[in-house]
């Protein structure tokens, strides 16, 4: 991979895991990211509609540092059930908390069970979901890992404020589109790293947005390449 831009006035140079990794290592703050690949024609899936059939070698790897660079990955129900999520693996260090939104209160299927080395997951919804399925949950995950906060739908402020109550800083947020609109209105994004993967499939696929208009101006951080696919870091711009 090839840093090609950075907004630090680095020079363009072929970038080693550990440069990678500081390219991508979240700040000192609380922040909260969101990371999606997209094919040059704005599509969010591919034929399968799946964003598995649309990413790149490079793109995985960058997928998979952040993860290990984070605290807790924040995912949709909706992505967590069609991309077949399990809870994350130990890697190196402690796997992130996987925090799943459901205003429906529905755990995915892959979340439910734990393997050895995998981290904790939370549920949070809402108190509109069925006891039923909430119970279901706290089965799961256990009492403490399901969090109601909103009344008809997730309050996506109070939930971000409860993971940094938490200790959880780094939120690496998944998608998908529907999630990370509501994030982005609520105005809790910080980041947003995308790979646009050098493809093209047409066809009606869904963009990495998924919601009411939005008016969100964002900084340039980085721009990598590899093989084709540009993988870039921009900052939510709030001055
Ligand atoms: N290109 C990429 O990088 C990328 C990344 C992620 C996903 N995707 C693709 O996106 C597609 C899924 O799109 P999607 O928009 O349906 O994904 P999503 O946002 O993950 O899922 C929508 C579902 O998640 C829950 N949810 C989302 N936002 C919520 C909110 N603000 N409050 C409460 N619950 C919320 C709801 O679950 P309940 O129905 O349980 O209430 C909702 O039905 C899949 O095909 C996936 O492969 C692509």
């Amino acid at each position: 991979m090839r840093l090609l831009w950075h907004a630090d006035s680095r020079p363009p140079s072929d970038l080693d895991e550990d440069a990678l990794a500081d390219l991508y290592r979240f700040g000192s703050g609380p922040i909260l990211r969101a990371n999606f690949v997209s094919t040059l024609d704005g599509a969010g899936t591919g034929p399968d509609r799946r964003s598995g059939s649309i990413n790149t070698p490079a793109d995985t790897h960058v997928f998979g540092l952040q993860r290990r660079l984070a605290d807790a990955v924040l995912v949709g129900a909706g992505t967590a059930r069609a991309e077949g999520y399990r809870r994350a693996t130990r890697v190196d260090g402690d796997p992130p908390t996987m925090v799943v939104v459901s205003n429906s209160g529905r755990l995915p299927d892959g979340i439910r069970d734990k393997r050895d080395g995998d981290g904790p997951a939370v549920l949070i919804t809402c108190a509109a979901a069925s006891g039923e399925r909430l119970d279901q949950a706290r089965v799961a995950l256990g009492e403490d890992n399901v969090w109601t906060i909103g009344e008809t739908a997730v309050d996506l402020t109070a939930s971000v404020a409860r993971l940094r109550a938490q200790g959880i800083r780094r939120i690496l947020a998944e998608g998908g589109p529907t999630l990370f609109s509501g994030l982005l209105g609520a105005d809790v994004v910080d980041e947003v790293a995308l790979t646009l993967v050098p493809s093209l499939v047409g066809g009606d696929h869904t963009r990495i947005t998924n919601g009411p208009g939005l008016g969100v101006a964002l900084t340039g951080r980085h721009l990598c390449e590899a093989d084709g696919a540009l993988l870039g870091l921009w900052a939510v711009d709030r001055s």
